[in-house]
Order: structure tokens, then C-alpha cells, then sequence
């Protein structure tokens, strides 16, 4: 493993310098507790977990829902909805909500197969949440606008917070949830009326310049987890996969102790020679997908060209270039995907096939 402060990273990612030092403490507060077990990420990735979720007012809020922090972030559906109008109603609420919004689910749109997400014959409902240091980047400077992220990642200037205000974004993946079931997992009311479980959660967080990545998966799914792959949560779990005491009392204080039903697949962090990550609900579940899944090799393809044409993920790992004429929007995919011509004019959102 390599620490993510190396001259190689720094060359490859475009973080301001002012952050490097900042970024140096974390690093080394993660990295000073054994190396070999990410230990100190796996912990960061709960610790950020049971923060986000810590109980809120439950303004809005459906019966039976689970009132945890970042169902107030704003979801890409709500910042990416094409319609730049619309755009200064949401800004003025500033960069949360005040209040729950029904959940509005999406369909899958990463996984290379998406059969695979049916599997389990329930319908698919996924959405994007974004905290609040990342929307008010993204409206502060207009980036749902896609002629403005032209321009902003074509002078380098797309790097969301990552100092005091943390930038986050989860992606989240749902279920249909028995009411006997429900109390083992966290629930959101659709607008279809259902209840929903959360079955699948990618965090991306950024302590680190390149985010720290971490993807968990509830209990009652762990069968889906090839047992050649497995779960590696150095912080979280004993030997033999029960919770472990430092978990359970971390849970306990931030009042999140429902957390213990998700299991952590893993974290990553390392830029520049990415292993394998992913999650059977959301990437696929079957062994090679999973085996050649990787959060940052991926995102690394998060970019745009000057005409806003779009690179396409891709399933690998290890550290891969990115073509010529693309410029990176700080791994952050919906942004690429999702920001929104408004001047047709020398825009367009198409993939391009490299
Ligand atoms: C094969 C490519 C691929 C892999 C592997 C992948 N992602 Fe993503 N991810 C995407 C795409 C594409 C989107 C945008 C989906 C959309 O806009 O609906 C996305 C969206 C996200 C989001 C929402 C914020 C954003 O960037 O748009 C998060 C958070 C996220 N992924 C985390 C992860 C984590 C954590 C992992 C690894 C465990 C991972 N991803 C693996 C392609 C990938």
C-alpha cells in the first residue's frame, strides 16, 4: 500500500497544493495504525458512517421511517434535474433540506449488467445523496450547469471541500422491507408509499484528496458476497465476522447502533494502483465482475471533454490514464453524467467509446 501523499499521486490527481498539507495529518493518522489492515480507514469509513446517520428532526418524515442525517442531503435526482430554471428554489434552502422528501427511486445505471440487479426479483431503487459542503460547491458555482463545468474542469477547478467541510456523497440501494423485518434496517418511505429497506450503501468522503471509498452491505444480503472475495473490516469485525466491541460502542455513542445489521465490504484509497471494490447489489454480484470492480479505477473515468462529452466507466482495476482531451471532475460521476447543457452551444452529454 502505498500512502496517498506520494509525488506519483500528486502528479496524477489535481488537488490544490493548500490541501496537501491538511491532507498529510489525516493520512497519517489513518495510515499510522497498521498499515497492512487499513484498520484506521475501515474505522474512519464507520466513524463517517455513524456520523451521517446520527437522528434528525423528523420534519417530513413518513411513519416508519429511519430519521438519519443524510436523508436531508440533496439527491442528484433533485440537483441534476435539468431544468436550470428550477435551480435558485433549490439554492435559497441552501445546501440541505429541511425537510424529508419522499424516496425517489432511480434505476441502476453503473453496473455493466443490470440483470444481475433483479436478481432477487424485487424492483430496483437506487438514489444519490450529497451533503451539504458538496451541493452548495456544485450551486455556488453553478456546476448543474454544464457549460460552467466545461469551463471549470478545463481549468482545473472542480475539487469539491475537503477541508472543515467535508464533501460527501452515498449511494444508496433499497429494497422493499417486511414491517417484522424493519427494525434491523434503516427505512425510507417511497413515493410509491411503499417502505423501503437500505440494503446497500457506497460512502465517498473526502478526509482524503482522492475521497476515501467504502461500500457496505446489509446482513440479510452478506450471502451475495462470493466467499473468494469476502468482507475485510479490520476495525469493525472480529475474526469471525461477529461485530466487534470497538464498533458496537462506537455505534452506541453516535445513537446509530442500527448500523451493526450493514456489513463493511472494505475501503480504498491507494490512486495509483487501485485493487479491487465492489458490492454484489450494486456492481453485480458474481465473482469476476466483483473481482475486477474498482471504485477509484472507475471513477477516475468521472471527466469531461471540452465539447462536455463524457468518458465511459469502466470495470477494472489498477491505475489507468485517462484520454487525452478529457479533464477529471474530482471522481464525482453523477456530476459528469448528470450536469445539464443549458447553452446547446459547443455542449453536448454523449459518451464517447475510448
Ligand atoms: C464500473 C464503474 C464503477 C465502479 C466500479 C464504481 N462506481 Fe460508483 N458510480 C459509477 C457511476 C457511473 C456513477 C453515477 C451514477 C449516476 O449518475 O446515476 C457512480 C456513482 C457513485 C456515487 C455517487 C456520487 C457520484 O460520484 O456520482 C458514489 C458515492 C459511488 N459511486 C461510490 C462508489 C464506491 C464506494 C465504489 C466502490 C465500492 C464504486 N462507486 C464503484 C461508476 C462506478
Amino acid at each position: 500500500m502505498t500512502p496517498d501523499t506520494t509525488s506519483a499521486i500528486d502528479k496524477q490527481s489535481h488537488r490544490p497544493v493548500a490541501q496537501v498539507a491538511f491532507v498529510i495529518g489525516i493520512v497519517a493518522s489513518i495510515f499510522n495504525s497498521a498499515c497492512a489492515s487499513h484498520r484506521g480507514a475501515d474505522e474512519q469509513a464507520w466513524v463517517d458512517f455513524a456520523t451521517i446517520s446520527q437522528s434528525v428532526s423528523r420534519s417530513g418524515a413518513a411513519p416508519g421511517e429511519s430519521p438519519v442525517g443524510w436523508r436531508l442531503w440533496w439527491t442528484a435526482d433533485e440537483i441534476y434535474d435539468g431544468a436550470g430554471p428550477t435551480k435558485p428554489s433549490l439554492e435559497k434552502h441552501g445546501g440541505l433540506a429541511t425537510s424529508f422528501r419522499p424516496l425517489k427511486c432511480e434505476y441502476e445505471t453503473e453496473v455493466a449488467n443490470p440483470g444481475v440487479m433483479t436478481a432477487d426479483g424485487q424492483p430496483q431503487c437506487e438514489a444519490i445523496f450529497i451533503n451539504e459542503a458538496a451541493s452548495n460547491f456544485i450551486f455556488e458555482r453553478e456546476l448543474w450547469n454544464r457549460n460552467k463545468l466545461i469551463e471549470a474542469a478545463k481549468e482545473g477547478k472542480v475539487h469539491f471541500p475537503a477541508d472543515k467541510k467535508v464533501s460527501r456523497q452515498i449511494k444508496t440501494e433499497w429494497r422493499r422491507v417486511q414491517s417484522q423485518r424493519a427494525a434491523k434496517y434503516i427505512v425510507a418511505a417511497a413515493s410509491d408509499g411503499q417502505l423501503y429497506g437500505l440494503v446497500a450503501i457506497h460512502l465517498m468522503s473526502h478526509e482524503l484528496p482522492d475521497w476515501l471509498w467504502a461500500t457496505w452491505l446489509h446482513e440479510d444480503f452478506a450471502f451475495m458476497m462470493p466467499p473468494a472475495i469476502g468482507f475485510h473490516d479490520a476495525f469493525g469485525a472480529k475474526a469471525d465476522g461477529a461485530s466487534s466491541p470497538a464498533l458496537t460502542s462506537l455505534l452506541a455513542s453516535h445513537g446509530a447502533s442500527r448500523l451493526l445489521h450493514y456489513k463493511l465490504i472494505g475501503t480504498q484509497h491507494d490512486f495509483v494502483d487501485p485493487s479491487a471494490l465492489g458490492n454484489p447489489l450494486i456492481e453485480g454480484r458474481d465473482t469476476d465482475t466483483l473481482a475486477n470492480s474498482s471504485c477509484m479505477a472507475c471513477h477516475r473515468f468521472a471527466a469531461i471533454s471540452s465539447n462536455g462529452s463524457m468518458t465511459k466507466p469502466r470495470v477494472s482495476t489498477g491505475f489507468a490514464k485517462l484520454p487525452d482531451g478529457f479533464f477529471p471532475v474530482d471522481f464525482s460521476f453523477s456530476l459528469a453524467r448528470r450536469a445539464v447543457c443549458q447553452d446547446a452551444v459547443g455542449c453536448n452529454a454523449a459518451y464517447e467509446l475510448h
